[in-house]
């Protein structure tokens, strides 16, 4: 019998794509379905990155790139990221990657062996766990509480930390919950990364999605961070650029070769158009990311109050990210079930808070990177759901 690799049982997945794939089905039959699942804006590429992007194509621009990038590019993060997060970056300490999802990749190839353990947020973003395992490392779940605001308990994290603990996984603004840790929070996380000799990886992709005023901080610009921080952002969720598949990593200079390596052993660069095109998006007008964030802002607003007005579901004000992640325990559903009768007999596609680690067992997912309209359509049919439901 053929057989394939004994790790590919240990590897997980990203039900968002699963999920949305049999909304689309049903689609296909004729039913009716409001998307809510789906993680990225809605919103177009800003105009200056296509057309940069498009005249890099017509130039001839289609060969490959240097592996960490191409130099104006590495330049445009190095800077932006010294500007914006306060963390001093050389253009050598970046690396141009395929999408955010490449920089976990190499943090958890170039830093993890078989048998040590990876603290990872639970609720999360399914790969910290999936790629924890498919290495043969042991994953250890921070839990991620609505009555915490959706911050991790700087207390409960340490009470995890064993002599095994190689690298410590942060995502703030984060995916579930759209919650953001505190600078008090980040010093507490830094003082025991110190302690124990850690690597942090910080997920920052949502960093310029937030509300209210909720700063957002850097982990890496915390005095003895940097060189033990591996920085996670991209291009996807600011410039609404899912498709170009652009993401980077600031890596302290110890890591270097290590990133190196591992991207000419996968990828060997990122599409060299598309880096073009990226420059323009980080160094031109800035308008385009600033109205999605308003636009983002009224529509939580929107969503927060409907959700809370359906008896048995309660949510959080998020304060960053455009998810809310509603406990819907109060329905009498598990939200795994929940969500699943949702798009068969509502026609509404969310996701099941389990999606994202065991902790999020109460809760749904929903993604609020769609239009108003939608979104009423949205919280008219779940409510009516929820009425029909006998405890509802
Ligand atoms: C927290 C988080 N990190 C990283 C990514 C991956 O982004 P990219 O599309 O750039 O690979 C996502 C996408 O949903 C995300 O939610």
């Amino acid at each position: 019998m053929m057989r394939v690799a004994a790790r590919m049982g240990s590897i997980g997945t990203e039900s968002a794509f699963e999920v949305s794939a049999r909304a689309r089905a049903l689609e296909a039959q004729g039913r009716s379905i409001v998307h809510l699942e789906i993680g990225e804006p809605d919103f177009d590429t800003p105009v200056h990155a296509r057309e940069a992007a498009k005249r890099a194509l017509d130039e001839g621009q289609t060969h490959y790139a240097p592996f960490a990038g191409i130099p104006a590019l590495r330049e445009a993060i190095a800077a932006d990221v010294t500007a914006r997060k306060g963390v001093a970056a050389d253009p050598s300490q970046v690396f141009v990657t395929v999408g955010g999802k490449g920089v976990m990749l190499y943090a958890i190839l170039g830093l993890v062996d078989p048998g040590d353990e990876v603290i990872v947020p639970d609720p999360g973003y399914p790969i910290y766990e999936s790629l924890t395992r498919f290495v043969g490392a042991t994953v250890v779940p921070i839990p991620i509480r609505m009555a915490n605001d959706f911050r991790l308990d700087v207390d409960e994290l340490a009470s995890l930390v064993t002599p095994r603990t190689r690298l410590l996984i942060i995502n703030s603004p984060a995916n579930p919950t759209g919650g953001v840790l505190t600078r008090a929070d980040l010093e507490a996380i830094a003082a025991l990364a110190i302690r124990h000799d850690l690597w942090v990886m910080t997920d920052e992709i949502y960093g310029r999605i937030t509300y209210d005023g909720a700063e957002h901080i850097s982990i890496a610009s915390l005095p003895g961070m940097a060189e033990r921080t591996i920085v996670l952002d991209g291009f996807s969720k600011t410039f609404a650029m899912t498709g170009w598949r652009l993401g980077y990593a600031v890596v302290p200079p110890s890591l270097v070769s290590v990133f190196g390596q591992l991207i000419i052993n996968t990828v060997s660069c990122a599409p060299t158009f598309a880096q073009v095109g990226a420059v323009a998006a980080m160094t031109g007008p800035q308008d385009d990311v600033d109205a999605m964030v308003v636009e983002f802002r009224a529509r939580r607003d929107l969503v927060v109050a409907g959700l809370n007005a359906i008896p048995g579901i309660r949510c959080a004000m998020p304060l960053g990210a455009f998810y809310a992640f509603p406990d819907v325990s109060g329905t009498g559903l598990p939200g795994a079930v929940l969500a699943e009768r949702l798009l068969h007999e509502a026609g509404v596609c969310v996701l099941a808070g389990t999606a994202f680690g065991g902790y999020g067992a109460d809760h749904i997912r929903i993604s609020y990177a769609t239009s108003r309209e939608n979104l009423t359509e949205a919280l008219g049919r779940i409510r009516s759901f929820v009425d029909g439901l006998p405890h509802g």
